[in-house]
């Protein structure tokens, strides 16, 4: 199969282009950017030369429907859904990593993006692309909107708890730290390297655009409306989730019920890896691969529940979990070109 990416230049284009590079089912035929067109990949990102011979194209719905069979579009939300309507339009399949087509809402759009959506007859058309959780939806759809990074560790946390209706929302409190790769490679003041390195804080408290995604997905699994507060931090390394999330359960169960309700949810699921007592996950345990990291503890004092989720937001967070996707859609075997080890120095 031939698939193209949108915004190769990116991180997450760049992550694309390494796993795409090592699958076996696919060919990389066309790639774009804004700011190289013309140029080689390979002048923009100099460790590719003599590896990876593609020139990047400007954008052009035609052409990748003449050129490629899948799509992944990886630009920056609110750039993202002139293409991705373009695409979708043409009947390309496409896996769109932005949040464009994630929220269902307009008008939630508008209130968490500061920006009117431009293409609202596409909201709702898009699989919400969590394979643990719509992996049939995602088998039968052409356009696919890749969950965020914080939402993906956040939903495969609370997945098994959320559909069984035991979490008392209102006590919910999510405290992530991400990465400085999660905000994108445009430079800015407060990810310049002397701001951030040995330094540790929080941004967006209660206001993070990624709180409606996961408020509308965690509402779905539920089937009752959500609300919690969303504290993420930004953390001095290039890579890496970890959410820390304390709730209330509505039923007294013990932490090795809810071990063997994690268990038997994640069962046969590959890329969900429980770490049982006296282990707590850590970014490590999924630097460069694919995999979530769960683990749970219940205050036996507070009765408070405490789980833990580490991804690595360029893989599942992004770009992995966009070729799981595109695995279930093309009908290859879902893990194909993901099976690569935590990377560890
Ligand atoms: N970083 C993460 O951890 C992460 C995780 C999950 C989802 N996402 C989402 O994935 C998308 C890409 O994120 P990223 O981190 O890869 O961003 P990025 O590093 O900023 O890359 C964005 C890409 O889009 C191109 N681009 C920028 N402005 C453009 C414009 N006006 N018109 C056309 N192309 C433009 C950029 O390169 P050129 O200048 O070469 O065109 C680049 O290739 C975003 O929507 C983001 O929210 C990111």
């Amino acid at each position: 199969m031939r698939v193209g990416i949108v915004g190769v230049t990116g991180y997450t284009g760049s992550e694309l282009l390494r796993l795409l590079y090592a699958h076996d089912q696919v060919t990389l035929t066309y790639v774009t950017s804004h700011s190289f067109t013309g140029k080689k990949l390979a002048e923009v990102h100099p460790q590719y030369s003599g590896l990876v011979d593609l020139i990047c194209r400007p954008f052009s719905a035609e052409e990748a429907k003449e050129k490629t069979d899948l799509v992944f579009c990886a630009l920056p939300h609110g750039e993202a859904m002139d293409a991705v309507s373009q695409l979708v339009a043409a009947g390309i399949k496409i896996v769109d990593l932005s949040a464009d087509f994630r929220l269902l809402d307009r008008d939630l759009y508008r209130e968490w993006y500061n920006k009117e959506h431009t293409c609202p007859a596409y909201l709702g058309r898009a699989v919400y692309g969590l394979p643990e959780l719509y992996r049939k939806e995602i088998r039968e759809a052409s356009f696919v909107a890749n969950p965020g990074c914080y939402p993906t560790s956040v939903l495969l946390a609370l997945a098994p708890l959320a559909r069984k209706k035991l979490i008392r929302w209102e006590t919910l409190v999510v405290d992530a730290k991400s990465g400085t790769s999660g905000a994108g490679r445009n430079p800015s003041q407060l990810l310049h390297f002397p701001e951030c390195a040995e330094n540790f804080r929080a941004y967006r408290v209660a206001v993070h655009q990624h709180t409606p995604e996961m408020e509308q997905e965690l509402g779905r699994l539920a089937g009752e409306k959500v609300c919690f507060t969303f504290v993420p931090h930004l953390l001095p390394m290039i890579r890496g989730i970890l959410s820390t999330i304390y709730l209330q359960l509505n039923t007294d169960l013990q932490e090795e019920d809810l071990w063997r309700l994690y268990e038997e949810f994640y069962r046969d699921e590959k890329f969900v890896r429980l770490f049982a007592p006296p282990l707590l996950v850590e970014t490590k345990y999924v630097y460069g691969s694919n995999y979530c990291a769960l683990s749970l503890r219940k205050d036996r004092r507070t009765g408070k529940v405490i789980i833990f989720s580490a991804i690595d937001n360029l893989v599942k967070g992004a770009a992995g979990q966009a070729v799981q996707n595109m695995n279930i859609m093309l009908g290859f075997a879902e893990a194909k070109g993901l099976e690569m080890l935590p990377l560890r120095p």
